[in-house]
């Protein structure tokens, strides 16, 4: 390969943007890969020209944001979290990859597996949630889907974005080296371990070095430590962006720093196209850095079999199969979680008058959330045409056109229906724009005048069961008073109305668990389960704001960690989610089976419906090097249990599952390694993060 050739392996483009003059570098063996063709007889044009007029013939990759579905479309990633099913996210990326392929797609730019401890960030939606366990058991889940059906994964963003600062996009992160391996990192090293092909980097500078130029990340650890051959692609101009960082003087600078942090591909920034070859040519750049960039492109393609086959046929597309759409039901089913129930739910009188009220009631566009260019909104089904379907009676007044819509002037007609009606499902939550990139918000409470109708149809005493839509946890403390049955359904795609309407009607039970917890306001964010405990934790007699005698003197009330408006209880914990039925945990056991530790348990479904458990391991680690969170998810089990029956879930853990990052620094020298205190651990089984089942103590102390 001539210099020129290997360069233009390294160019990302979208064709979509000044296509003429593009197409001469495609003819010349400029662009190695395109993003965002979606048309067979185009990606087949293009591939045309780098197969055949080119010298070398390579073939283009053809990558797209194929994020949660592309057809069909499934819950948003952080509602597929949500069924702590990972059997069921690769079942959903294999059915994904089938359609997408089918187009010519064969790169999709997801799992995106940024841990994610702050809701304000509009990209929650995008990730498994707060926890790097779960993250990493979806991340691996999602790849294999992918890969075992021919479209290569790119797990993104590498590293850190999520810690972005004020949950505001493309911020900085400032994130300890322990904390980056302990709770960022894990799981990309999943993804890799799972055959990641590719990975791209993320457009946030951590402690002040932006990832597209971050060497530690993309060669000490991505290469040296984890031995990954798999391609590492910017984002969308993130080499540019060194520039605005204030890293880069210019973009010939910003070049240079890329291609020396290893960043193999530029996506549509032309950094490479345009300054490698200068920069080879003063020595500034070794040819050899370009050939470990090249392989890694080269061997991509070659796993993707696209030298032997690089072309799609034009009239086979493969789109919402009777397979994609029942499972895309079952996600919404199971990734529904039931937040509140005082009996209203399920519905079992089909004779009863249904009001359908709230703005996301009938929304096909708004109901497949965000990251969605392929999903044909009118092959959605709206939780309003579903219940019509299933022949239960359904007055329709959503009193708001849209989440954002302030206007009462419709309320009287919601309120009117409702007082003719014997239930009301009021869907509320947010339109899909209002999360996903660059979709921060600095609230978190429903938009628009939603509680305000909420309150109206409140005041007329009928029974309501509040639904909600969201890319997020919302603060819906005042909502969920109001309401007599909370279900939370994220943005569950195309078959969120066929999915709910069984919820509702107890033909499917509810068995989602919250992956992020839910705090009760914006002030107490950054707010996650597995937080340290602090030398001073929230005292269980804290004195709140309200309570505080007029006139008290400075030290009249206690100083432990809390806020004057909030303890540290969150609305909703991580792995939160009720069921139609009541499951009991008994015989908790932790014993020691030479360095291993076996823990089980019994669960009973006291209740009188059949239904799932996710059954949650937790650790804590009682003393050690480092002071360690108040509790970990280590493990679980989602179980099927019919009622009245009892089922034994078993766990085991190793001590390597009990490590963590251990720091030492001796004057400006620092280093890390990863090992497992020998002391003791509390070990339990429960049904969310806050529960504890009576820990048993188990040493590691020789
Ligand atoms: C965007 C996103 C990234 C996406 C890429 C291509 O800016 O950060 O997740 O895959 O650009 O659209």
């Amino acid at each position: 390969m001539t210099l020129e050739e290997k360069i233009g392996q390294m160019n990302q483009l979208d064709p979509s943007y000044d296509s003429e003059a593009k197409e001469a570098l495609f003819r010349e063996g400029r662009v190695g890969a395109i993003l965002n063709g979606v048309e067979a007889k185009e990606v087949n044009r293009l591939q045309r020209m780098a197969v055949e007029e080119t010298r070398l013939g390579i073939p283009l990759l053809v990558g797209r944001d194929v994020i949660h579905g592309f057809r069909t479309i499934y819950p948003i990633p952080l509602g597929q979290a949500a069924t702590w099913d990972p059997e069921l996210a690769e079942q959903a990326a294999a059915l994904t990859a089938d359609e997408a392929v089918s187009v010519g797609i064969r790169w999709a730019f997801s799992p995106m597996v940024d841990v994610a401890r702050d809701p304000r960030w509009g990209r929650v939606a995008e990730g498994y949630g707060e926890d790097s366990y779960l993250a990493s058991r979806m991340a691996a889940a999602v790849v294999r889907g992918y890969q075992s059906h021919n479209m290569a994964a790119c797990v993104k963003h590498f590293a850190g974005y999520s810690a972005s600062e004020g949950g505001r996009d493309y911020n900085t992160t400032w994130i300890p080296e322990v904390q980056l391996r302990d709770v960022y990192l894990p799981p990309f090293k999943a993804a890799v371990d799972a055959g990641a092909m590719s990975l791209m980097c993320s457009f946030n500078a951590i402690n002040g070095l932006p990832s597209s130029a971050n060497k530690h990340l993309n060669v000490d650890i991505l290469r040296d430590e984890w031995q990954s051959d798999a391609l590492l692609v910017s984002d969308w101009g993130s080499g540019m962006d060194l520039i605005p960082h204030g890293l880069c003087a210019d973009r010939k600078e910003a070049a240079l720093r890329c291609i020396n942090a290893r960043m193999e591909m530029d996506m549509q920034g032309n950094l490479y196209h345009d300054y490698l070859a200068e920069l080879v040519a003063e020595g500034k750049v070794k040819e050899r850095q370009i050939d470990e960039c090249v392989k890694s492109i080269l061997r991509m393609k070659y796993r993707l079999g696209l030298f032997e086959n690089p072309y799609v046929p034009e009239e086979e597309p493969i789109a919402y199969s009777a397979e994609a759409l029942a499972l895309a039901t079952e996600a919404v089913e199971q990734g529904t979680v039931l937040l509140k129930n005082n009996g209203i739910l399920p519905l079992n009188n089909k004779e009863i008058q249904v009001l359908v009220s709230g703005p996301l009631a009938d929304q096909q566009k708004e109901q497949l959330g965000t990251w969605v260019f392929d999903g044909e909104p009118e092959h959605s089904v709206t939780p309003l045409k579903a219940l019509r379907d299933m022949g239960l009676k359904v007055s329709y007044e959503p009193g708001l056109q849209y989440s954002r819509d302030k206007r009462t002037s419709d309320f009287a007609k919601a309120v009117a229906a409702a007082s003719k009606s014997d239930v009301i499902l009021f869907f509320a939550g947010e339109e899909a724009i209002l999360s996903g990139e660059a979709r921060c918000r600095a609230e978190l409470s429903l938009p628009g005048a939603q509680t305000e109708l909420l309150t109206e149809l409140k005041k007329t005493g009928k029974p309501i069961v509040l639904v909600v839509m969201a890319g997020r946890p919302l603060t819906i403390g005042k909502e969920v008073e109001m309401a007599d049955a909370v279900l939370y359904s994220f943005h569950g795609g195309t078959m969120t109305g066929p999915g709910l309407a069984n919820v509702f009607t107890g033909k499917a039970v509810p068995s989602g668990r919250l992956p992020m917890t839910f705090p009760k306001m914006v002030g107490q964010i950054p707010f996650y389960y597995n937080r340290l405990n602090s030398g001073r934790p929230c005292a269980d007699d804290a004195v709140l704001m309200d309570d505080i005698p007029a006139g008290a003197p400075q030290f009249s009330i206690g100083a432990s960690s809390y806020w004057l408006e909030s303890t540290v209880e969150p609305l909703f914990p991580f792995g939160f989610g009720l069921s139609y039925t009541t499951f009991a945990y008994s015989g908790i056991e932790v014993t020691k089976n030479g360095e291993q530790i076996e823990v089980s348990g019994t669960i009973t479904n006291t209740g009188m419906t059949d239904a799932y458990e996710v059954a949650q391991l937790y650790v804590h680690q009682c003393s050690g090097d480092l002071a360690r969170p108040i509790c970990e998810l280590k493990g679980f089990r989602k179980i099927f249990i019919p009622a009245g029956e009892s089922r034994t879930v078993s766990f085991t853990l190793t001590p390597e599952q009990l490590g963590y990052w251990h720091e030492a620094k001796k004057g400006y020298e620092s280093c890390v390694w990863y090992a497992t205190d020998k002391v003791d651990f509390k070990i339990w089984i429960a049904p969310d993060s806050r529960c504890q089942t009576v820990p048993t103590i188990i040493s590691f102390l020789n």
